[in-house]
């Protein structure tokens, strides 16, 4: 079969099984079994089965609802390549906001970061390669997520700068931390069971804030009343109808609380720094 052929048949299916971008997703999936290259250089070449027949499972599994980063195990966060697996979060594109936004206040100097909920490592690991003198502990409750993020700092090269622990061995000390940044989960319980079914491939403790979506956001604040030196800011992502409520918690100790948009226009990210 030939490229063309098989790019046809891959966008029809996902098409077909009511994916969103099928076009898209179909070379997405046919570029990474083939290699970038190997589209439009060697459109008419014909091909042996087994690289079709994967394509197939991997659209098999898209149709399944399994989202794409999953299936193909890797995907791009703020222009680098990261590793995914199921039973961790799957950073979604608002993030890379947050990233900008954090690299805005954060010049290249010897600064010590704290992450909550680290994830798969996007945001500390991006943070860490474009500031080489900066250093991130970071948290998470899950113990896949911290895996995952090892795998991906040293996939970067910046394992030696990046402290993983697990939340319940966390103890913030005092003042030795320049920012605190997170994207914590934020979907008040009550909105749990209306998520899109892909959502449902992430695992509940990395969205559920709870009944009011404050309950980790309030852990943070905690957290910088100890860890963060004073002048040092919290940069976090939040819920897009909550940033009023949010903004709230912040009122004592700290100033200069500020809301950011995302490229959607919606309320996304917080900014405020401790006095
Ligand atoms: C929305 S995800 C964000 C992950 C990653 N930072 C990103 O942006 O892709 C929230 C993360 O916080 C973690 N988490 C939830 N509750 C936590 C807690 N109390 N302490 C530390 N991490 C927590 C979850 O396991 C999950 O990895």
């Amino acid at each position: 079969m030939k490229i063309r052929e098989i790019l046809a048949i891959a966008e029809e299916r996902l098409r077909n099984g009511g994916v969103e971008s099928p076009e898209l997703e179909a070379r997405w999936i046919v570029e990474f079994v083939f290699g970038k290259a190997f589209i439009g250089l060697f459109n008419e070449v014909d091909y042996d089965d087994s690289k079709t027949e994967q394509v197939d499972r991997y659209i098999d599994r898209r149709l399944d609802g399994e989202p794409l980063q999953l299936v193909l195990g890797e995907w791009d966060f703020f222009g680098r390549a990261f590793a995914f697996e199921r039973g961790v979060f799957i950073p979604r594109p608002e993030t890379e906001g947050l990233v900008e936004l954090a690299l805005r206040y954060l010049a290249d100097y010897p600064a010590v970061g704290f992450e909550f909920g680290i994830g798969s490592g996007a945001i500390s690991v991006s943070l860490l390669c474009e500031r080489p003198q900066l250093r991130m502990v970071a948290i998470d409750v899950n113990p896949l997520a911290l895996e995952l993020s090892r795998k991906n700092a040293s996939k970067h090269g910046v394992e030696d700068r990046l402290e993983l622990l697990p939340a319940s061995e966390f103890e913030a000390g005092e003042e030795r931390f320049d920012f605190v940044i997170g994207n914590p989960p934020y979907i008040l319980s009550s909105e749990m069971a209306e998520l899109p079914r892909e959502v449902r491939y992430d695992p509940p403790e990395a969205l559920d804030g709870g009944e009011d979506g404050l309950r980790e956001i309030r852990k943070i604040i905690d957290i910088s009343k100890n860890g963060l030196k004073s002048g040092g800011f919290i940069l976090i992502e939040i819920h897009e109808k909550k940033a009023v409520e949010t903004s709230g918690l912040f009122t004592k100790g700290f100033s200069k609380t500020k809301i950011f948009r995302d490229l959607a226009g919606k309320d996304r990210y917080l900014l405020a720094f401790k006095e």
